[in-house]
């Protein structure tokens, strides 16, 4: 069958593909350590699953607004108020089946044939894949380890020209856990502030930050910048609520109402009780992020040491989100079962192979050197899959 060309100009997230494997194995019965996934571990809290039971009994099953409910998108507001002193009205906000829906709209409203999109990296796997479906040029501008990950202000003043459209940036960062300070912003700000380009600001991590690191992005350390920036966020990591697809998206209302406009001919409103569920997750207690984000951290600080002791592996330690990023250079053009590692997905081919430990290869994330370990797993299934990954490291000759 004849497929569109533009089906041909991107390929399936290799994130989900790889869980798909690792849950096939596990169903059939392989003892399998998944460090693969992009979601917590923890359940839904049970006042958020009560509240969804609330709507559907009240008959919440009807269409919605394309927008999302009014006292979600006001809720949404008044968390930015509240928390960051940021005035949105419920009309500078969209939500969308998840933050990737809501990113998918945005770069659909906002980006014309050729435009470029600016892109650290290593970066989430769907960001250029989302540019090239709006016609974008994704200019992918590579971070380096001794920076932890972080784009300096001269990569990026290099990378600007005057067919940039849009600078993404992503902090705490997926696949690095890298986390921009204020500092940092502020540095990147001055360079944005020379020019008129459009910032993507996805904020999903921001809860889950570790060690009292305080949370900001491009427009809490620069204000200026709120009229061109778009905040992306929304409740599948911080409340453990994935399946339900709800995230959202704000700044400034023609960007929004077009975003809107595209959502309208797709998808329409996101899930009723997936919305009155988002509600109470936004404007209950948040005690259980607390607890959540409290054990992501312990577990990081053994995964971190446990792959630091391994020989050829070096962790960088992450100050956000909840995965790894190991650098694995040492190991590579080494012979492992008799197959010599030429890249990453050699590596974690090998991992899931001999180990029975499932991770994701650097290579979509846009590295070549590193593999992604999630540490969204009981503490004990943290260790083991850790001595596993050492001793399957250990044989590699
Ligand atoms: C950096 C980043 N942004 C956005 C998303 C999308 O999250 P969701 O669509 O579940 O809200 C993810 C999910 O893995 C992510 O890692």
């Amino acid at each position: 069958m004849k497929l569109s060309d533009r089906t041909k100009l991107i390929k399936p997230a290799v994130t989900l593909a790889i869980a798909a494997k690792a849950q096939k194995l596990s169903a059939q019965g392989v003892d399998l350590i998944n460090f693969s996934a992009g979601e917590p571990d923890f359940d839904t809290p049970e006042r958020i699953k009560q509240a969804a039971i609330g709507a559907l009994k009240k008959g919440m099953t009807k269409y919605t607004e394309v927008r999302g409910i009014e006292p979600l998108r006001e809720a949404i507001a008044e968390k930015y108020r509240r928390e960051f002193g940021l005035n949105y009205d419920k009309d500078e906000v969209l939500v969308s089946c998840g933050a990737k829906h809501a990113l998918y709209n945005v770069f659909q409203a906002l980006l014309d044939n050729a435009d470029e999109v600016i892109i650290p990296s290593p970066y989430w796997v769907s960001y250029s894949d989302m540019v090239l479906l709006a016609g974008g040029v994704p200019k992918i501008v590579a971070t380096r380890e001794e920076n932890g990950f972080r784009i300096t202000s001269d990569q990026l003043k290099d990378a600007l020209t005057p067919r940039t459209r849009a600078f993404v940036l992503n902090s705490p960062c997926n696949p690095t856990g890298a986390a921009y300070s204020k500092g940092d912003l502020e540095a990147l700000a001055s360079i944005l502030e020379g020019h008129n380009c459009l910032i993507i600001s996805d904020d999903i991590y921001e809860k889950i930050v570790y060690d009292g690191f305080r949370f900001e992005n491009l427009v809490t350390a620069n204000p200026s910048l709120r009229d061109r920036t778009v905040i992306f966020n929304g409740v599948s990591k911080t409340y453990a609520m994935t399946g339900w697809r709800i995230g959202y998206a704000l700044g400034p209302a023609p960007a929004i109402s077009a975003a809107a406009k595209i959502q309208s001919q797709s998808t329409s409103n996101p899930t009723s009780i997936a919305q009155a569920a988002a509600l109470e997750a936004i404007r209950g207690s948040q005690d259980e992020v607390e607890t959540m984000v409290a054990q992501f951290r312990r577990r990081r600080d053994v995964i971190v040491k446990r792959l630091n002791s391994i020989p050829g592996l070096t962790c960088f330690n992450p100050q956000g989100a909840f995965y790894v990023f190991p650098n694995i250079r040492p190991l590579l053009g080494k012979k492992a079962n008799g197959k010599k590692l030429e890249s990453a997905c050699d590596l974690a081919d090998y991992l899931l192979e001999e180990a029975r430990v499932a991770g994701v290869p650097g290579e979509d994330f846009g590295s070549k050197e590193n593999i992604r370990f999630t540490y969204a797993a009981s503490l004990e299934d943290v260790e083991r899959g850790c001595e596993r990954i050492k001793k399957a490291i250990e044989k590699i000759g």
